[in-house]
């Protein structure tokens, strides 16, 4: 866990919740948010960062309460300028690149499944690369002659 007591100051309540109930509760975090959208009339923004999977539940859960979401994207970035377009988002329909129109968006409006799509795109070349410094650190590269 990090930032607990940083995030617990400025809270007025700090619901934790861990998938394997080491801390907290035992659950995903949208079983007590949606417990508090239920009991608690009142919750203007809901704000969500972490993995993209988990933000994309958080947004199905509070799209049916009306409730404003906010998420922050991660998605693959290369020059952070607006200039490569790496980080493109389809967010309404419309193309936005993260680096410079986000990384804030509006939950209810990402097109979560592209975005999860994207970040698989250099899933080989980023499990030889692991795999490769694994090798160096064992005392030998296993994917490159050197
Ligand atoms: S990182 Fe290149 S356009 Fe955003």
């Amino acid at each position: 866990m990090i930032y607990e007591e940083e995030m617990a100051a400025v809270s007025d309540e700090l619901i934790i919740t861990t998938d394997d109930g080491s801390k907290g509760i035992k659950a995903l975090v949208t079983q007590p948010l949606k417990e508090l959208l239920d009991s608690d009339k009142t919750i203007s923004l809901v704000v969500a960062i972490g993995p993209v999977i988990m933000m994309k539940f958080v947004a199905e859960t509070t799209r049916p309460y009306g409730v404003p979401t906010v998420v922050s994207l991660n998605p693959i970035m290369v020059d952070g300028t607006g200039m490569c377009g790496g980080c493109r988002v389809s967010v309404g329909q419309e193309n936005k690149f993260a680096c410079v129109d986000g990384p804030e968006f509006d939950a209810h409006k990402v097109d979560f499944e592209s975005l999860m799509a994207r970040q698989r795109m250099y899933k080989p070349q980023e499990k030889q690369h692991s795999e490769h410094f694994a090798g160096k650190k064992e005392g030998g590269c296993k994917c490159h002659s050197h």
